[in-house]
């Protein structure tokens, strides 16, 4: 037997008692005629104590154990004399009578504590050290409990879990495919899912009814604090629903999950129209823990001989309040900059400033005076003590700049309180989006997603310009400014499933080659059908109020891409790429 008892299980009812532990050695603390060991495992942290006067070849041993040696103790539990309150084994140590070292450790590149040393590189290198720490481990227990209690949920729904495969072909959701070469067919190559869209809308046809996955998918794009090129979705999809009927059961999901595992009761989740959240958020992923809403100023500040905004297509801003007192010339000019870098691209930052003693100063004071000025402020809400930040421009542009520029004061003001969940439904996105450089439409979701029913005729009959306003039947599960899930009802009707696919730009021929098993499916008896996907990885980090899904992600690849540990991606023999008939004249040297 290795262990009576982990290292987080011993408490001061259990003083007198032998015990064995095992585990790793996190710190080996020697003071003259004692030695402390802390001892690790992954339930917690336990002192042993080990005692020249008792016991001197023992304690000897004791002071030779390096960090992270695996070591196997027994002894007696006994009360400490100096408590540790900040540990749940604080009040004990355990006095040691036999030691046995099971395994020598190196001395690790970085340390092994709730707080590294180690740089980001060098820990995902060594990820299974970096795992050992108490933040990664309880991140990625979190996880497994998350997994678990989305099971739990959905069975509970009638929900069945299916797995689908992922050696298949290209699923359009917007990124590129990571594609595999078939050695058994020359040339040919399969893709990983992006998702597992078309078979869980087969599995629809198939009568299923309710199917879930907590499901790799591999996205080429590039990377970012929330982006992985393979994450983990809960991929849902149901047959014979409304849209009403999806949104409450994923509802219930999220509810659920935030009850038992956060112990947080979320109240109803608001639904807000994407046409909503882009004109007082400029956002379809709007961060509503806090207010700031878009205020628009075109009618107010038009044609009063100031060119910038008589020629703009929008003029909007934020009130941002009380903060005029904190905010010197060199802090706006610095802001200003701030909204100028090429990650944002504003023009410029104009801002009214009511100061304390009833002054007024502005950008714009050449062309608006303070009597103007005042009764706009008046209007709109704005009293001493707060700034109006204004932006124009082309409209689109304008509002997602001036939504950079709120989420920034929404930190900066301190305005989002920790602990807070807000979450929210976007609907009725559009449904397709014109792209100006291959001149051609994109499916905002994807290409299955159903416009509203009451779309349908306009679609069928509508001229390019009503093309670009049709609304869809899709959502998104947002929750503190994070997009958590995306889904929609889809197409069920061949014939509408092809007009879509014609819109998007894909001759008769190229749909049958890559969607012809769907469009044969819908014609032997698709029933109405839509679903959903959160993203597993993002919930986690949400949940724990963190915006890198790394950490909650095992064995997670760095910004390149790259798996460090394993080191991956990496060059293939000669005899392999041969075997599957690469052209193998690309030369690195040369790219
Ligand atoms: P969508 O593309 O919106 O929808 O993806 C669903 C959710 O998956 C998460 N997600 C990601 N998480 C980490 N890294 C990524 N690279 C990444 N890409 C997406 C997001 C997102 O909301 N088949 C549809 C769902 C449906 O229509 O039912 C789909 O995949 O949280």
């Amino acid at each position: 037997m290795f262990r009576s008892h982990n290292c987080g299980a011993l408490r001061i009812s259990d003083v007198g008692n032998e015990v064995t532990l095992s585990g790793w050695v996190q710190i080996s603390r020697d003071l003259g005629g004692l030695t402390f060991v802390d001892l690790r495992d992954r339930y917690g942290i336990t002192q042993l104590v080990f005692n020249m006067d008792e016991n001197e070849d023992l304690c000897s041993r004791a002071r030779k154990l390096g960090r992270e040696f695996v070591i196997q103790a027994t002894g007696i539990v006994r009360e400490r004399s100096n408590k540790n309150p900040n540990r749940a084994t604080g009040e004990i140590e355990i006095e040691v009578k036999s030691l046995n070292v099971l395994n020598v450790s190196k001395t690790p590149p970085f340390t092994i504590e709730e707080e590294s040393d180690g740089g980001d590189e060098l820990r995902m290198q060594y990820r299974y050290l970096d795992l050992r720490r108490s933040p990664l481990q309880n991140n990625i227990l979190f996880r497994s409990k998350l997994a678990i209690e989305t099971r739990k949920y959905l069975d509970g729904q009638n929900f069945v879990e299916v797995e689908t495969p992922v050696l298949i072909k290209t699923t359009p959701e917007g990124a590129r495919d990571f594609v595999v070469p078939s050695r058994m067919n020359p040339g040919q190559f399969y893709a990983l899912p992006q998702s597992p869209q078309t078979f869980k809308q087969i599995l629809m046809v198939a009568g299923f009814d309710r199917y879930f996955q907590i499901v790799k998918c591999f996205r080429d794009e590039d990377l970012r604090a929330d982006r992985q090129p393979e994450f983990t979705q809960i991929d849902c999809e149901m047959a014979f629903v409304t849209r009403d009927e999806i949104l409450d059961t994923f509802e219930g999901l999220t509810k659920y999950l935030f009850k038992t595992i956060k112990g947080i009761e979320l109240q109803d989740f608001p639904k807000m129209s994407y046409d909503e959240a882009m004109r007082r958020y400029g956002s379809d992923k709007p961060d509503v823990r806090f207010d700031m809403e878009f205020i628009d100023f075109a009618s107010d500040m038009k044609g009063k001989g100031f060119g910038v905004f008589d020629n703009a297509e929008a003029i909007i801003g934020i009130c941002a309040e009380g903060i005029a007192e904190k905010y010197s010339n060199k802090d706006l000019k610095n802001l200003t900059e701030w909204m100028q870098r090429p990650q944002i691209g504003a023009k410029g930052l104009v801002y009214i400033k009511y100061n304390e003693d009833g002054s007024i100063k502005s950008t714009i004071g050449k062309f608006y005076d303070d009597a103007f000025l005042k009764a706009l402020g008046e209007k709109f809400g704005a009293k001493t003590g707060d700034i109006i930040f204004m932006l124009s421009g082309e409209e689109e542009k304008t509002r997602k700049q001036l939504n950079e520029l709120r989420l920034e004061m929404g930190q900066r003001m301190g305005l989002i309180k920790e602990g807070d969940f807000k979450p929210l439904w976007v609907v009725d996105f559009p449904l397709l989006e014109w792209d100006e450089e291959s001149e051609r439409f994109h499916a905002m979701h994807h290409p299955f997603t159903s416009p509203k029913q009451e779309e349908i005729g306009r679609m069928l009959n509508g001229d390019h310009e009503t093309m670009k306003s049709l609304k869809a039947d899709a959502y998104d599960l947002v929750i503190n400014g994070v997009e958590i899930g995306g889904g929609s009802i889809r197409i069920h009707d061949r014939d509408l499933q092809s007009k879509n696919f014609d819109l998007l730009g894909f001759s008769k021929e190229e749909a049958e080659k890559q969607f012809g098993f769907l469009l044969g499916a819908f014609e032997y008896g698709a029933p109405p059908h839509g679903g959903i996907a959160f993203g597993f990885d993002r919930l986690c980090a949400v949940l724990n109020g963190k915006n890198s899904i790394r950490d909650f992600i095992a064995f997670p690849k760095n910004n390149q891409g790259r798996d460090m540990m394993i080191d991956a991606p990496s060059d293939i023999h000669q005899e392999q790429l041969d075997e599957l008939y690469l052209d193998t004249t690309y030369s690195k040297e040369e790219n």
